[in-house]
């Protein structure tokens, strides 16, 4: 298993996303209400960053592009055009700081 630093919890305000670069992929990390969710950046559907996209407060994220939504806790595409989940990630907090295991 690979788990990554990502930030501090103080780092990403709530409604806030963050891309992190890692040497493989590409995560986007969520705060929504203090709760922290990660999945792949990349949009299923097309090339579009998925930390660049609208946070709901109901856990979802609308893909800028083409606007298809994703739930933030299953990765589950909501609707058109995606059809494909996004990948999620376990988060893990500790003592202030926010870690992703990847595999
Ligand atoms: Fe995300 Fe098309 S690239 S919905």
């Amino acid at each position: 298993m690979t788990r990554i630093t990502a930030c501090e919890t103080g780092a990403l305000a709530d409604g806030e996303a963050l891309k992190i670069d890692t040497p493989d992929r590409q995560i986007a990390l969520f705060n929504i209400d203090g709760t922290f969710y990660a999945t792949d950046d990349r949009c299923t559907h097309g090339n579009a960053s998925m930390s660049e996209g609208y946070i709901e407060d109901d856990g979802t994220v609308e893909c800028p592009l083409h606007a298809a939504r994703f739930c933030l806790k299953t990765g589950a595409a909501l609707c058109q055009p995606a059809t494909e989940a996004l990948r999620t990630y376990p988060v893990i907090i500790s003592e202030g700081m926010v870690y992703i295991d990847l595999e």
